[in-house]
Parts: C-alpha cells; sequence; structure tokens
C-alpha cells in the first residue's frame, strides 16, 4: 500500500473531517501518501484529486461539515461513468482508497471494490445512524444533541402559551434520531417508521399529560412517517387541537461535532487504513459495543436496520 485516496460522499455530517483527518494522519504515520478527493464520486470523475500532508488537515476536528465537500451523485449508479472515475485513480498510482457515508456511498464504494484492483474501505458518515453493522454512525450523536437543544428550547415557549408542538426531525426511513431525540428531550409521543401507532393513543398521551396538569406536549415525528404539516393537520382536523409544527431540518446536519463523534472518527479513521495495510478489501468498519469491527458490504446490505424497541417501550413507559 503506498497511496490511499479518501472521499466524503452523500449526506454530509459532523465529524466527516475528524474522519479525514484520521485517515490521512495515520496513512503518513504508516509512510503511505494520502489523497483528497473533493466532491464525493463526481469529483471522483472529474479528476478533482490532491495530496494532503498532516498539515492541510489540521485545525479541522472541531469543524462541521466536510472540507472536501460531498456529493449526491446518482450517476455513478452507472458502469460506464464509474470506469471513468477509477481510471482518475489509476493514474496517479492510487491502491486504497476510503469511503465515508451512508448507504448510497456503500453501493458505490462496493460496486467499485468489484470493478478495481484498488482495495476499498466503508465508514458509517451519516446523522441517520441507519447503517447495519454498526451501533453508531458518525454524526448521529451530534445531530441528537443539536435536537435536543432545539427540543428543549421549544419546550420553553410551548409551556408558556401551553402548547402542543410537533417536531419533525430527520433520519430518511429510520427512526432512531427521532426514539433516541424523544426520550432524551422528555417528549409526550414518538412517531416512528418502525412502530406502527394510531393517533388516537398519541392524542391520548397529550390528553393524560394535560390532565394531570401538563402545560405543554412534544411530538417527536420521524420524517419516514410523514410530514409535521401533514400530521398537525390531521390532529386539527379529527381532534380540533390546534397544534404548532417546527421542521428542523438542515440545521441538525451542521455544528460542531460531539466528543462521541470525534472520538468515534478518529477511531474508525485508524482502523480503516489499519484494514487496508493488511490487505483487506470490500468491507465497512463499525463499532459494536465499543470494539472496532468489519462486516463485508454484502452483509451490510443483506440485514435490515431496525431500531432497539425495547427504547420504545422505555419512552412510553416514561410519558405517562
Ligand atoms: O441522510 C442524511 C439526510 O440528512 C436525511 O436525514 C435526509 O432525509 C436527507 O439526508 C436530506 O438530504 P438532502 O440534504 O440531499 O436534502
Amino acid at each position: 500500500m503506498k497511496k490511499i485516496a479518501v472521499l466524503t460522499s452523500g449526506g454530509d455530517a459532523p465529524g466527516m473531517n475528524a474522519t479525514v483527518r484520521a485517515v490521512v494522519r495515520t496513512a503518513i504515520f504508516n509512510g503511505i501518501e494520502a489523497y483528497g478527493i473533493f466532491q464525493g464520486y463526481k469529483g471522483m470523475l472529474e479528476g478533482k484529486i490532491k495530496k494532503l500532508e498532516c498539515g492541510d488537515v489540521g485545525n479541522i476536528i472541531n469543524r462541521g461539515g466536510t472540507f472536501l465537500g460531498s456529493a449526491r451523485f446518482p450517476e455513478f449508479a452507472n458502469p460506464d461513468v464509474r470506469k471513468g472515475a477509477i481510471q482518475n485513480l489509476k493514474n496517479l498510482g492510487i491502491d486504497g482508497l476510503v469511503v465515508v457515508g451512508g448507504d448510497g456511498s456503500y453501493r458505490g464504494a462496493m460496486a467499485l471494490s468489484r470493478e478495481m484492483d484498488i482495495k476499498t474501505i466503508g465508514i458509517p458518515g451519516t446523522i441517520d445512524n441507519d447503517i447495519c453493522g454498526t451501533d453508531f454512525t458518525i454524526g448521529f450523536d451530534t445531530a441528537l444533541n443539536t435536537i435536543i437543544d432545539a427540543i428543549d428550547k421549544i419546550r420553553d415557549t410551548a409551556s408558556s402559551h401551553e402548547r402542543v408542538f410537533v417536531i419533525e426531525v430527520m433520519g430518511r426511513n429510520a427512526g432512531d434520531l427521532a426514539l433516541v431525540a424523544g426520550i432524551a428531550g422528555g417528549s409526550e409521543s414518538i412517531i416512528i417508521p418502525e412502530k406502527k401507532e394510531s393517533l388516537e393513543d398519541v392524542i391520548s398521551r397529550v390528553r393524560q399529560a394535560e390532565a394531570r396538569g401538563k402545560k405543554h406536549s412534544i411530538i417527536i415525528l420521524a420524517e419516514g412517517v410523514m410530514s409535521a404539516p401533514e400530521l398537525s393537520e390531521m390532529i386539527k382536523k379529527d381532534y380540533g387541537i390546534n397544534v404548532k409544527y417546527a421542521i428542523l431540518g438542515h440545521i441538525q446536519r451542521g455544528g460542531t461535532p460531539s466528543a462521541m463523534d470525534r472520538l468515534l472518527a478518529s477511531r474508525l479513521g485508524n482502523y480503516a487504513v489499519q484494514l487496508l495495510i493488511a490487505g483487506e478489501s470490500g468491507r465497512a468498519v463499525g463499532i459494536q459495543n465499543n470494539r472496532l469491527v468489519s462486516s463485508r458490504f454484502e452483509d451490510v446490505f443483506e440485514d435490515e436496520h431496525t431500531v432497539d424497541l425495547d427504547m420504545y417501550e422505555v419512552s412510553k413507559q416514561l410519558s405517562i
């Protein structure tokens, strides 16, 4: 292994910079040249690749976003598009690739690992926490802290005005962000794609809280179920409750990465390079029970991501 390139792809996540820093510095520590690919797979195709030194990744461990830039690039599903991108890596003599991203980025990485003799490792970077083979993805913890901060602020005003609020959080088709933020934020109800619950039950908890003198109700809604305006309209129409809503949106993707995300990024970035040095390819790294692990991309896709439904039960018992 002489030259390793790293890219960040898909939706950005706090901690991606710390990941790139770890990959670059581990490579250089081990006598390997490091290259950054700018704007994800799009930049790989367009040849936006630059050699990086230790100093190039200085002062970024604390920064949100990704200094390499990122892109959604569905065209990469086309093998002919990938051919051009692979050629760009070959021209530079790159023999190892680290892809930091979510589900779509892993699919690109898996295809590449089958089509080229450049060894490829994936690192889970997404706020959604929806990747199998790891307990946590990089960015999840920071996004949770952002959501909790928003819930606390909304609770203040909801309480003053005795209002019911629906707060819509990201997560694509996964309910992880909603479930954990709902528990940690002390919400009355959590609505996630993985657990069907009737609106009747949701409203009965709101009424219960009201009956014991609670001045506000917070309903956390995962975007994968429906939108906050839709839910609010249903509640108004069917129950005559005039709810307010807030869509947290891309605020959840930005901001200074938390200590947990910086640590996870540093450990996984280092581990990914160790695997490349050991000759591994076609694998994604992760953390399970605080141990670093790796799984074949195929196995990551075969498993179905689920939330911990015991936690859902906890949320119900605590919101009586
Ligand atoms: O995958 C991360 C994520 O933030 C999802 O939670 C959300 O559904 C999606 O990306 C938004 O994507 P975009 O920034 O392309 O609108």
